[in-house]
């Protein structure tokens, strides 16, 4: 590939090799393991029901077909990204407008080839630019970064760590000027500070410049005439930091709830700070969702929490049985109490929600909206019903957790009133919450767990809704309510929803309004426990399920599926590529986060690729002949995960996050695996990627 494809590293030391130690049934290292799902994968899967496998269900459903007919219908959706704010254009109508177009259109750039380069890679013809790395100046009079001279009050000032989901929002209406908002999902401290070991031996500083280096950033963000994003700092009154310290209201439902209360906190209304911010999803009336997930990982003292709290705070994956957890121990709790559960059990009933944030508003105060559930939430992707309500798809990002959906009472208000402001921002209030249940069609004989498609040639059945809660009104057995809303997870195993591998993030498609719905992994279902949707045991590579609600409804009790990817290399015949020739695909693994590009095309950015390569974007084309084409679009450098996947409205630019470079068992700042992007160790940067060949401007087709 060219040079010039290449975000150039000056290389100055020798790299740690790239160590496949396989965590995560992906090739994630113990590292990531550690930081990022707080060693999930080295403990049981906190989900011990006896919920339903489904090998052993079988129905007549829908076909593949039916779905996909189902999917032209396409009520007025609102998919992700394009999102436009202020300019008196709604987000809906910057989604429904020309920007999406020619149905089908064919991936016009060539494939980048699999690769370990500790680079970002892009097909020829592209360029990039790095728009702004961890610890750059969001705010004015922010410090310079000095990797060896960090401080709570300078990291509070700058751009946090491990920048995830972005949102790109543009200010009045202006293809080159708008609100660039990006999620800190977490910290690596051995590769922030030099020398450091464990919580064990964390410094007060060390814990709250990590805190700090949490929750979110708003920076406006100006493209020169060349492609390149740069960060406008002084002058912008939109730039703000969010950390796990700043103030945040509890809403709806479950706000005030006894299980919310603590010594900090009476009311059960206020809680302080944001954690493990994963993806997210676009509202229509211009604010942003951004979802807590592996919030467990930062609280201690579970094993003197309160006998009756034990069984809750487990099934989140909180050890009940030691003061802290055998890995990933952070320290919190040393100088921040309220993360010691023993003396504060029910500070962690605070965390683990969508959190509703105005971006335009630097003094919002963030919302976490009880009404959507507690879990470990990868996103919410929002659509519009045919009757305007508004509808959620959310995953919950574990091993044999569940995919949600949330329904509003009441339509959105499209005028542009502060009425309509006021009434929006109740919208995910005041709803009905429900978790899926999922049914194959083919006999459970045929799904053996090779792979190999059953005799009706496809992957696919039907499903349903199950409501868990309203308002005041619960519908599961023994459960109130508000224990609905913040013991959700206990809830959906109740209810008898189907355990998935690992629901991340589900887009709809705004060209014909199917859902998508990535299912990153599975590295602990056994053979017996597979079934139609999660066909494959011991599961490394992840599937993508299409999913289209009863008359293209978001409302709809019901809905039809089907697995467009099984993935993993295209030689392993336990793939599936929609019935793709397989010798033409690239190879894909652990399918994460999702965008649709102008054509309806839709794009997958991975984490964790059990197949020895980087993390990357790939593009899938969803109709005609070409259905099931994959293509990788770029990759990214040693040790990161592909987050972002935001476009711009004119789709000339596509943004990458690339989340913790160099995140490789034993690697340090001194020892670093990645110098990405500046050739002496690894930071965390968000990238701006652009068309430069002559000819047509948009990305991908
Ligand atoms: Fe943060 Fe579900 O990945
Ligand atoms: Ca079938
Ligand atoms: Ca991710
Ligand atoms: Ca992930």
């Amino acid at each position: 590939m060219p040079d010039s494809n290449i975000e150039p590293t000056t290389q100055r030391r020798a790299l740690l090799p790239f160590l496949a130690d396989g965590h995560s049934g992906g090739s994630r290292s113990a590292m990531t393991c550690i930081y990022r799902c707080g060693n999930a994968c080295a403990h049981p899967a906190p989900n011990t029901t006896e919920n339903e496998y489904l090998g052993d269900i079988a129905t007549a459903a829908v076909s593949r077909r039916g779905v996909l007919q189902a999917a032209g219908a396409g009520a007025l959706v609102l998919g992700t990204g394009a999102g436009s704010l202020l300019g008196g254009q709604s987000a809906a109508a910057a989604e429904t407008s020309g920007m999406v177009t020619a149905p089908g259109s064919e991936l016009s750039f060539k494939a980048v080839a699999p690769n370990k380069l500790d680079a970002l890679v892009l097909p020829p013809g592209y360029s990039q630019h790095v728009i702004i790395r961890w610890g750059e100046a969001v705010l004015p009079g922010a410090p310079a970064f000095d990797i060896d001279n960090q401080t709570p009050e300078a990291q509070a000032m700058q751009f946090g760590y491990n920048n995830d989901y972005v949102w790109f929002l543009a200010l009045r209406d202006r293809d080159d000027l708008g609100l660039l908002v990006v999620n800190h999902e977490y910290t690596n401290e051995e590769l922030m500070f030099r020398g450091y070991t464990s919580g064990d031996t964390a410094t007060e500083d060390q814990v709250r410049i990590a805190q700090m280096a949490h929750g979110l950033s708003v920076v406006l963000v100006r493209r020169s005439r060349g492609g390149e994003w740069r960060p406008v700092v002084n002058g912008s009154r939109y730039n703000r930091r969010i950390t796990a310290q700043t103030p945040m209201r509890l809403t709806g439902p479950a706000a005030g709830s006894d299980f919310l209360k603590t010594a900090l906190d009476s009311t059960g209304k206020n809680v302080l700070g944001t954690l493990n911010n994963c993806a997210g999803g676009l509202t229509p009336w211009g604010t942003i969702l951004t979802a807590e997930e592996n919030f467990n990982q930062y609280f201690a003292g579970g094993d003197g929490a309160p006998e009756a709290d034990k069984p809750r705070l487990a099934r989140y994956g909180i050890p009940t049985t030691s003061f802290k957890p055998a890995f990933g121990y952070r320290g919190w709790e040393k100088y921040d109490e309220r993360f010691n559960l023993t003396l504060h059990p029910n500070e962690a009933n605070r965390h683990g929600y969508i959190v509703e944030i105005d971006p335009a508003d630097p003094g919002f105060t963030p919302l976490k909206r009880t009404a959507l559930g507690r879990f470990k939430h990868e996103g919410a992707d929002i659509s519009l019903a045919s009757d305007g309500r508004v509808v959620a798809y959310m995953g919950d990002d574990e091993r044999f957790d569940y995919l949600y959906k949330y329904v509003s009472d009441e339509p959105m208000r499209t005028d542009q009133s502060r009425g309509a402001r006021r009434h929006n921002l109740t919208l995910l209030d005041n709803g009905t919450l429900y978790v899926a249940k999922l049914t194959g069609n083919s006999p459970p004989s045929e799904i053996d767990g090779t792979g190999t498609l059953p005799s009706d040639g496809a992957f696919d059945g039907t499903g349903e809704w199950i409501a868990l809660a309203q308002g005041s009104t619960s519908f599961v057995e023994g459960m109130t309510a508000e224990e609905v809303y913040v013991f959700t997870r206990l809830a959906a195993d109740k209810a008898g929803a189907t355990k998935m591998d690992r629901p991340e993030e589900v887009q709809t498609n705004p060209r014909t309004g199917a859902v998508y719905l990535a299912l990153t992994n599975n590295s602990a279902r056994q053979v017996v426990q597979v079934d139609e949707p999660n066909p494959r045991p011991f599961n490394r590579h992840g599937q993508v399920l299409e999913l289209v609600d009863a008359g293209s409804d978001g409302t709809a009790l019901t809905f039809g599926w089907n697995l467009l990817l099984v993935c993993g290399d295209p030689s392993d015949p336990s793939t599936y590529f929609a019935g793709f020739d397989k010798s033409k695909v690239s190879p894909i693994s652990c399918p994460d986060n999702l965008g649709f590009d102008a054509a309806g095309n839709l794009w997958i950015a991975t984490d964790g690729n059990a197949l020895g390569s980087n993390d990357g974007f790939f593009a899938v084309s969803l109709e005609g002949p070409n259905r099931g084409l994959v293509k990788q679009f770029l990759s990214v450098p040693v040790g990161s995960e592909a987050c972002g996947l935001e476009f711009t409205p004119d789709m000339q630019t596509v943004f990458v996050a690339v989340q913790h470079p160099g995140e490789v068992t034993g690697a340090s700042v001194d020892n670093p695996a990645s110098v990405w992007p500046d050739g002496e160790y690894a930071r965390p940067a968000v990238v701006g990627v652009w068309r430069s060949a002559s000819g047509s401007k948009r990305i991908g087709v």
